[in-house]
């Protein structure tokens, strides 16, 4: 494998690159747009939010909160890709719409961008998930809105099985998350995965005394340095063009404990022991998380949903407890659900009636086995309705899952006007029995 000695055209890499097109309109107009105002209509004390409504009116909201704006500390999207088409939930309820393309496509995602940069902590990170239709030119623009040196990873993720496809291309099974950061500081917890059986065959020798397995590695690295690295070791130069991994004291510290490897011909290497092996560090093809692929596989239904196990991963290495995570194009609600699993503060939003109702469903029972969607044929809680009827509605299957903890501490909220410009209410949603079902939790009107 050939290694290049890093070396910037400091000019080049400053300068910046943009996306031009029609109707591309300044920072300050997006920030300074309508406002539209929210009630809440489910109340509870933490600082769970879930918003009915254009996530544009949303975040332009929390961005003149001052509890919320610069204090979100981890955000994923999965916003529409550009398909052109119209998905429908497992009932053939519609769900949402997916048909802008190009530019239209272009400006509708960057001015959620242009605000979620606000919201974003110092530390924070933000993941954008799309396919190879618009991941090119939304690349620019988050170089734009983040800066490029704030680029983190191109995500390749294998969404699926191999297709028998019958186009003469080859298959497409991929796609992409961006991972941006807001700074140079930013939460990272490593993640690692356990070795292969392949890599373990690696650790070939066999140290004689004490029988531990152990790859030999050099111990020096390309470029030359003036320093300690550079200098002789027991009488050896670096080979030509590289310089020690470690400096001669340190060196012979590990010669001294055994764990230099010399042979025969005097070229000193690096033991690396399998037994001392934490893991190996989560590269940038994720092959593991492929959406709902068979009868077992546990989803809610809507259409696009994504692998829990995905947002897994992405939290625990981007946030810690308690801090706030915020997915804005929700769906189903897989990165409320997950956040909430692992002890995180959210915030999401949709626009979708279906996905509302089916985040409600999901907080209350859970996901169930895909060969488990059925026709509802009886109401499954002795006959009382609970806050969460109205999402039952919409919904397949009613399979109690005995292991799910339903999710109740949040608030929902929807705007005053909703986008048929009817006054939304409590009723609208159906959402009944508050007071008996949740009777800890006081209902606030506005
Ligand atoms: C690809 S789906 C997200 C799926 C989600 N990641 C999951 O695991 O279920 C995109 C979602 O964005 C929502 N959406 C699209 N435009 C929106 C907008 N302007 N405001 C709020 N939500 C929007 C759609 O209703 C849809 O639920």
């Amino acid at each position: 494998m050939a290694t290049g000695i890093p070396k910037k055209d400091t000019s080049a890499y400053n300068s910046r690159v943009r996306l031009a097109y029609e109707g591309k309109i300044s920072e300050n107009e997006i920030i300074k747009g309508d406002m539209v105002q929210y009630h809440r209509i489910y109340s509870h004390s933490s600082g769970k939010k879930l918003y009915f409504g254009d996530n544009l009116d949303v975040l332009r909201l929390l961005a003149f909160d001052s509890a919320i704006c610069g204090k979100i500390n981890l955000i994923y999207i999965d916003p529409p890709f550009a398909t052109q088409n119209q998905f429908v939930s497992r009932k053939q309820s519609k769900a949402y719409e997916d048909i802008l393309t190009g530019a239209a496509f272009v400006e509708f995602l960057r001015q959620r961008l242009v605000l979620l940069h606000r919201l974003l902590s110092n530390n924070g990170s933000i993941y954008l998930h799309l396919d190879e239709k618009m991941i090119f030119e939304m690349k620019l623009i988050m170089d734009e809105i983040f800066g490029v040196s704030n680029y983190r990873n191109m995500i390749i993720r294998k969404k699926c099985n191999p297709k028998n496809y019958t186009r003469k291309a080859y298959g497409n099974i991929t796609d992409f998350i961006l991972f941006y950061t807001k700074s140079d500081k930013y939460v990272w917890n490593k993640q690692t995965i356990p070795l292969s059986e392949d890599s373990k065959k690696e650790y070939q020798y066999i140290e004689e005394k004490t029988g531990r397995k152990f790859m030999k590695v050099p111990i020096h690295a390309p470029g030359t340095r003036n320093g300690e690295t550079g200098k002789p070791w027991r009488g050896k130069m670096p080979p030509q063009g590289k310089h020690w991994q470690y400096p001669p004291k340190l060196l012979d510290e590990m010669d001294t404990r055994g764990e230099i490897f010399w042979s025969k011909n005097g070229n000193p290497r690096r033991k690396v022991y399998l037994d001392e092996h934490q893991g190996v560090g989560v590269q940038d093809i994720w092959l593991e998380f492929r959406d709902a692929h068979n009868q077992n596989i546990k989803i809610t239904g809507y259409p696009t949903e994504k692998n829990p196990d995905l947002l897994r991963r992405i939290i625990a290495a981007s946030s810690n407890q308690g801090d706030i995570v915020l997915d804005c194009f929700a769906g189903s609600g897989t990165t409320l659900a997950i956040a909430n699993e692992m002890q995180r503060n959210w915030i999401g939003v949709d626009n979708s009636i279906e996905a509302l109702k089916t985040i409600l469903h999901r907080f209350e029972r859970g996901i169930q086995p895909m060969g488990d969607f059925v026709k509802k044929t009886s109401n499954k809680n002795n006959g009382q309705q609970t806050l969460f009827d109205s999402a039952d509605d919409s919904c397949l299957y009613h399979y109690p899952n005995p292991q799910h903890k339903a999710i109740t501490d949040f608030s929902i909220f929807i705007p005053y006007k909703t986008t048929s410009g009817v006054i939304a209410t409590i009723n609208d949603w159906k959402i009944r029995n508050i007071d008996t079902d949740f009777p800890h939790e006081k209902k606030v009107n506005k």
